[in-house]
């Protein structure tokens, strides 16, 4: 298959097309600079140059393919505007989707478990909880999966908040990483009982190729290594590691303390993976979330 990948040069988006070329797939990757252009080139996809703003870019690179993957994202950051990365992803999706309206080919679409209701087991079957602080970014998943109706054999990949692995140095993990360093402290909230799922870099990159490959329209699949981690075991290792203490920490010091990411650090967020498994197939083999963690590569200088 032909795939065109937007986020190719991402962290994620990296992984995934590593992983398809490695199934034999051939990618066009989005890039929007010649630094990205040239990193792609090495990795032997070809270049699609473009930005998600510019609609018509994503849509000739939609038509020039067999297939989609989206996972670009103008990231969560301290200096993000996220509400404009959400708005300029809602259009892509849109562009994406009306691009490949009546041709039966697989788009996938990178979502979160972050959005689903909190503090229970959510499954594949779960919407969107449309009173969590990230509907501003969900709402995205309606319209994704409108196009399943539309001709299109669209799949959402609902990613665990904590996609790590070696390659990971953006992600919530490191970014705790470095508040505990520079705080000397390494903190959880309140009892620190909430739970974020995890998932290997390499094990959601192969439910992306799966996804593509074989996915029925409409599907949600969980890209989910293990159900839940508690955050004070999480919050443990790190102090470990680093040699700092391991405190609890509740309202306004917490939100001081974790700054940006402070919401994402209270999700309660335990997720199941059985029906991805059982739909496509797919079983995580690399290190769960605390064994990556443990490893020592996310304390490297
Ligand atoms: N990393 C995680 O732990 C994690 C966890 C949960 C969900 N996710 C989701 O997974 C997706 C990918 O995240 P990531 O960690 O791979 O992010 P990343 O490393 O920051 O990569 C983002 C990719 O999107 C591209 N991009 C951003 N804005 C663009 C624009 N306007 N036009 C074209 N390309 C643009 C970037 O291109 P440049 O190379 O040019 O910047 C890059 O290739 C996002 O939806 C993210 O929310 C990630």
């Amino acid at each position: 298959m032909r795939v065109f990948v937007t986020g190719a040069t991402g962290y994620v988006g990296s992984a995934v097309v590593r992983e398809l070329m490695d199934a034999g797939h051939q990618v066009l990757g989005l890039v929007r600079s010649d630094a990205a252009a040239d990193s792609l080139k090495q990795t032997g996809a070809a270049v699609h140059r473009g930005d998600l703003t510019d609609l018509d870019s994503l849509r000739a690179g939609a038509a020039d393919a067999d297939g989609v993957v989206h996972a670009a994202f103008n990231n969560v950051g301290p200096d993000t505007d996220f509400a404009a990365s959400c708005r300029i992803e809602l259009d892509a999706v849109g562009a994406l989707g009306e691009a490949l309206a009546g041709s039966d080919r697989p788009l996938v679409v990178t979502s979160g478990t972050g959005f689903l209701p909190q503090g229970r087991l959510a499954t594949e079957e779960d919407a969107a909880d449309p009173q969590s602080f990230l509907a501003i970014r969900s709402g995205m998943e309606g319209l994704a999966l409108s196009f399943a109706a539309r001709g299109v054999r669209v799949s959402l990949l609902r990613l665990a908040p904590s996609v790590h692995s070696d390659a990971d140095k953006r992600g919530f993990l490191p970014t705790l990483v470095r508040i505990a360093r520079s705080t000397g402290v390494s903190a959880y909230p309140g009892e620190g009982a909430n739970r974020w799922p995890g998932v290997h870099c390499l094990d959601a990159a192969r439910l992306y190729r799966l996804a593509l490959e074989s996915a029925p329209a409409g599907s949600r699949l969980h890209a989910v290594g293990e159900e839940g981690v508690p955050l004070r075991e999480i919050a443990e290792v790190i102090g470990r590691h680093l040699g700092v203490p391991t405190v609890s920490l509740t309202g306004d010091q917490a939100e001081q303390h974790f700054d940006w990411i402070a919401h994402f650090v209270t999700l309660d967020n335990p997720t199941s993976n059985a029906l991805t498994r059982q739909r496509l197939g797919w079983n995580p083999v690399h290190p769960a979330l605390i064994p990556d963690l443990e490893a020592g590569h996310y304390f490297q200088a």
